[in-house]
């Protein structure tokens, strides 16, 4: 289950505004990966291109042995199956109660019945812990709530690739630790293949198989979180560490010599004495979850931690 996504030499502008360019890496099946970056560097351009929503100008985008950024709008619309997207401002109906909401997707793409829809409205309701909220409206609920609603209607299609975007913003860091327990377990659950674009490092550390950084323009970096979190890239450590001397700056770039100056200014301290930079917290690990529906009566094991295990030679 989960599918791999290789995305190469991937370029993206608006007019002459190049958002990012020679974009590269792969999403390896079934593993959870954690895009960061600040606020305006085209993380949400690179879901919508991911989903074929927009067009790239050079790259391509492999899935099952297709380039996405070739296919015409019929075959597009096929591959799209593929995905649930959580888009970063939930994108609910605003006149239609939760549970028509989550039915969309099946009444819009399936010929399925009003009783089968309803089986699974109630299973993925039931899963983001959101059952007997069906008759509400998105505008009188909670940030966290309508989140759980996006998340149960990327849900619906059995998705073998989600994409969040992110997911944990607005909300408060409880609801924050259950929504990552919660995106865990059910990477553990139905092995689907995990793109979460999120501003929160503690997230960031804890939840993923790997980690990109886009900025300047650039991916400056992806790959297994542990060589992400040790690393000792002036950006990478800047932004995991969330701190103002560094590269990143209010406008997004700093110069270079103003650059020079602060990592001298902080001394040691910018180099060697950072410790969250290079201790390596432990992952979250698949729980109970929420809610437990009976038949998860065994937590399977991770298919990216398997995997991962082989790589490593274990
Ligand atoms: N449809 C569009 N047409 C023109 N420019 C766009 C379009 N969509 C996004 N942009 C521009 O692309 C850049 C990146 O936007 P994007 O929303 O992807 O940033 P982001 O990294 O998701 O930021 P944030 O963390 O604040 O959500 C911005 O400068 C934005 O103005
Ligand atoms: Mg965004």
């Amino acid at each position: 289950m989960g599918v791999e996504i290789c995305v190469e030499g991937l370029t993206k502008s608006f007019g002459h505004q190049v958002i990012w360019q020679d974009v590269s890496l792969t999403l390896p099946a079934g593993e959870v990966s954690v895009m960061l970056g600040p606020s305006g560097t085209g993380k949400s351009v690179f879901l919508k291109t991911l989903v074929g929503l927009l067009k790239p100008e050079r790259g391509s985008i492999t899935i099952q042995g297709r380039d996405i950024t070739r296919l015409r709008e019929h075959d597009l619309y096929e591959v799209r199956k593929l995905f649930g997207v959580l888009f970063q401002d939930g994108a609910l109906f605003g006149s239609m109660n939760l549970y028509d909401n989550i039915a969309f997707p099946l009444r819009e793409h399936t010929r399925k019945s009003e009783s089968q829809i309803r089986r699974i409205v109630l299973e993925k309701m039931d899963m983001v812990g959101l059952i007997g909220a069906e008759g509400k409206l998105p505008g009188e609920i909670s940030g966290g709530m309508r989140k759980r609603a996006g998340l149960a209607r990327a849900l619906v299609l059995d998705p073998e690739i989600i994409l969040f975007d992110e997911p944990d913003s607005g909300l408060d860091p409880v609801r924050v630790a259950y929504l990552n327990q919660l995106i865990v377990d059910l990477n553990a659950q139905i092995d689907a293949t995990f793109l979460i674009v999120t501003h929160d490092i503690a997230s960031a550390r804890q939840v993923p198989d790997n980690i990109g950084l886009l900025f300047r323009r650039e991916l400056v970096m992806f790959g297994p979180r542990e060589e992400l979190l040790t690393s000792d890239e002036p950006v990478v450590r800047q932004f995991l560490n969330g701190r103002m001397q560094g590269p990143i700056g209010m406008a997004e770039e700093k110069d270079a010599a103003q650059v020079e100056q602060e990592l001298a200014q902080l001394g040691d301290a910018g180099h060697t004495t950072t410790p969250g930079s290079q201790e390596l917290p432990p992952r979250l690990l698949p729980g109970p979850g929420i809610t437990r529906p009976a038949r998860w009566q065994a937590i399977a094991e991770r298919e990216g931690a398997l995997r991962r295990r082989e790589v490593a030679g274990a």
